[in-house]
């Protein structure tokens, strides 16, 4: 069963010379419970694609439609609070936020939308990525790989429908960013997580259901794996 779709999506960036198409009809369905992976060179769209897929950027043309609702027909108020509620979203920078703790930052999207947070999913969810211990530091005291622990469980805390991952490991040495991957197999594999990753690393991408080859924009490739 279908949760996203991308239908015809288009994005061009600049005017004139400078004109850059980033996206040039993109059409996508995913599945609900599959772990997809974009690939594609610099420049090839991934970001862009993810954006638009996550209610953050509005495309040219095109429509995005998650599970019945079509994103870009709403009211930019009513767009963010359906992706605080329906959408996780993980960056290459961690964006979290210094002054609060790592569970205030984690309780964050569910205060924003004034309902209370789920703390027995939260805990479960900081448990499986072995972060149990660190709830109450602030992001300084804490590594690179164990911020990004962080901010995935944020993106999680709301029980997303789409867990979305631009790069998640791009600032992290090796081992933090292999630890990054594991927590977002584990959380695939125990909540059935829907998850859309981009990477360079075809290592990772390997190991998913689904890979989408971008290229000028364009998907050049769309092949189907096997989860390990
Ligand atoms: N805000 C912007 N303004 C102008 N051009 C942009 C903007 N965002 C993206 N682009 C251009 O659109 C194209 C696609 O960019 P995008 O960031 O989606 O690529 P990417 O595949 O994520 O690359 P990377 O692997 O380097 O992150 C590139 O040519 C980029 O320069
Ligand atoms: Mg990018």
């Amino acid at each position: 069963m279908s949760i996203l779709k991308l239908e015809g999506i288009s994005k061009t960036f600049g005017k004139g010379t400078g004109m850059v198409t980033a996206l040039d009809g993109i059409n996508l369905s995913i599945d609900k419970g599959s772990f997809t992976t974009i690939i594609g060179r610099s420049g090839s769209g991934k970001s862009t694609l993810l954006n638009i897929a996550g209610g953050l950027l509005i495309p040219d043309k095109g429509q995005v439609i998650l599970e019945d609702i079509d994103l870009y027909v709403r009211k930019d108020k009513e767009l963010a609070r359906i992706r605080r509620k329906k959408i996780g979203i993980v960056f290459q920078a961690f964006n979290l936020i210094p002054e609060f703790t790592v569970l205030e930052n984690i309780c964050l999207p569910s205060y924003l939308d004034q309902s209370k947070p789920n703390m027995k999913f939260i805990d479960e969810v900081l448990e499986i990525i072995e972060m149990g211990d660190k709830k109450n530091k602030y992001p300084h005291e804490l590594s690179g790989g164990e911020q990004q622990r962080a901010a995935l469980a944020r993106a999680l805390s709301v029980k997303p429908d789409l867990l979305l991952a631009d790069e998640p490991t791009g600032n992290l040495d090796i081992k933090s960013g292999e630890q990054v991957i594991d927590a977002l197999q584990y959380c695939y594999r125990i909540f059935n997580q829907t998850t859309l990753l981009v990477t360079h690393n075809l290592e990772i991408a390997g190991q998913s259901n689904r890979v989408i080859t971008l290229q000028d924009g364009k998907i050049v490739s769309d092949s189907v794996g096997e989860m390990i």
